[in-house]
């Protein structure tokens, strides 16, 4: 338990402590797991949540519950955010927001490449919704500033972007959403609060799948929505009670778990990274490597100010494409699945071309040309777990050998 100055202690220190207390009836060490959906109340309790504050007592779970107040706790400890709402998975919150900030007739700027769902929705779901989306490369500050309108609401960039690990300069594109009066947010999955914290940075909001690196093992769903409790405490309200989409107590203690370990954890998911794409990248059946570690990034110097730790993703080409599929085949410590950020390095081959034109949609040649500039055709994207560097590497060698 760290009863005070909570924003003041070690990030490791915040990891371990920040939102857990000691149960009050039996003063057990470690969260509990409360899995009760209703709480029993006085008689006095209305049903509506309209008047709710924050500081009530539990009514009900899908308005709040202690196990998941405990998970938001320690997010807006280790974010540095004012407040945090969990949701049941990264697609949920970012949901959650789309419902929150916009409107029929608004428009928003959302990134070209962004993880596929989220691509998904915003061509066909949001539009009907009578919600104007422009699809812009946001590493691009003159592309974000030239796609303002009269009537934008949001810019939304994911950074490091899924899956080809381009970077967004938070800062820069933060200065041109509250010229126009419009709110910055940002999807963090990649970086996680060890390596950016994009509020510090100046986004409005912070999105995370907690499914990915903050939970960290591969066994809970999660999401979570950070920012300022003036636009947080409705969309709560709004969003997460109203809609549903509320985690369940035993995910978010999973989590809670999970993110007691996030800044050891993130040390070996970069040493790992850096070491295999050191790797690949002198490997003859290599094409492009992709890792904003590396010196080759194109962003690199943006990666060395905007992210204290590089992550563990690494995007690659095989230079023959047909052996991508006896290099999957072959993996035997590697899993190949989707998903990342878990103590399991797994890997995955995402065509290019089917992305390009079901999930992103480019409409505008140069968008194609743009992303095959940065990524090129066909690639792997590994996410490096916490094995052992060398036992990884010869996964890969026996794989690439083949
Ligand atoms: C960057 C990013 N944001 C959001 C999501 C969605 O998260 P979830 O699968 O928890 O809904 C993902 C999932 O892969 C992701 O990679």
């Amino acid at each position: 338990m760290v009863k005070k100055n909570i924003l003041h202690i070690g990030e490791q220190t915040k990891a371990v402590h920040a939102g857990e207390r000691p149960d009050s009836a039996t003063k057990a060490s470690a969260p509990n797991i409360v899995m009760s959906t209703t709480f029993v109340v006085d008689s006095e309790t209305g049903f509506s949540v309209e008047g709710m504050d924050e500081n009530d007592a539990w009514v009900y779970t899908r308005w709040g519950n202690p196990t998941i107040r405990q998970l938001e706790e320690k997010l807006a400890a280790l974010e540095e955010a004012e407040t945090a709402v969990a949701f049941a998975s990264g697609m949920g919150a970012i949901v959650a927001l789309l419902f929150h900030l916009l409107k029929s007739g608004d428009h928003a700027i959302i990134s070209d490449v962004a993880y596929a769902a989220l691509s998904e929705i915003t061509n066909e779901l949001i539009p009907e919704l009578g919600i104007e989306i422009t699809k812009v490369n946001t590493s691009d500050t003159e592309a974000v500033s030239a796609a303002i309108r009269d009537n934008t609401k949001l810019i939304y960039v994911e950074t490091p972007c899924n899956p080809i690990l381009r970077l967004t300069d938070i800062g820069a594109v933060a200065l041109i959403a509250h010229k126009a009066g419009a709110k910055l947010a940002v999807d963090s999955t990649f970086a996680t609060p060890v390596a950016t914290k994009p509020l510090q940075l100046g986004a409005d909001f912070v999105v995370h799948s907690l499914t990915k690196y903050l939970g960290g093992h591969g066994d809970a769903l999660g999401g979570v929505l950070l920012g300022n409790k003036s636009e947080l405490v409705p969309l709560r309200k709004k969003t997460s009670i109203r809609l549903g989409g509320t985690i369940s107590p035993f995910n978010a203690w999973l989590i809670i778990r999970g993110l007691a370990t996030l800044p050891l954890r993130m040390r070996v998911h970069q040493e790992n990274a850096l070491k295999i794409a050191a790797y690949l990248e002198q490997h003859p059946k290599v094409g492009r490597v992709i890792y904003p570690g590396l010196k080759s990034h194109p962003q690199h110097e943006l990666a060395e100010r905007q992210m204290k730790n590089f992550s563990g993703i690494v995007t690659f080409q095989v230079k023959n494409r047909e052996d991508v599929r006896k290099i999957a085949d072959k993996l035997q410590i590697i899993h190949y699945a989707v998903s990342l950020g878990h103590h399991r390095s797994l890997i995955f081959y995402l065509n290019s071309k089917d992305l390009l034109q079901t999930s992103f949609k480019f409409a505008a040649s140069e968008q194609y040309d743009s992303w095959n500039a940065f990524a090129g055709e066909g690639i792997f994207r590994l996410s490096a777990g916490l094995e052992n560097a060398e036992d990884l590497i010869a996964d890969l060698e026996q794989a690439l050998d083949n």
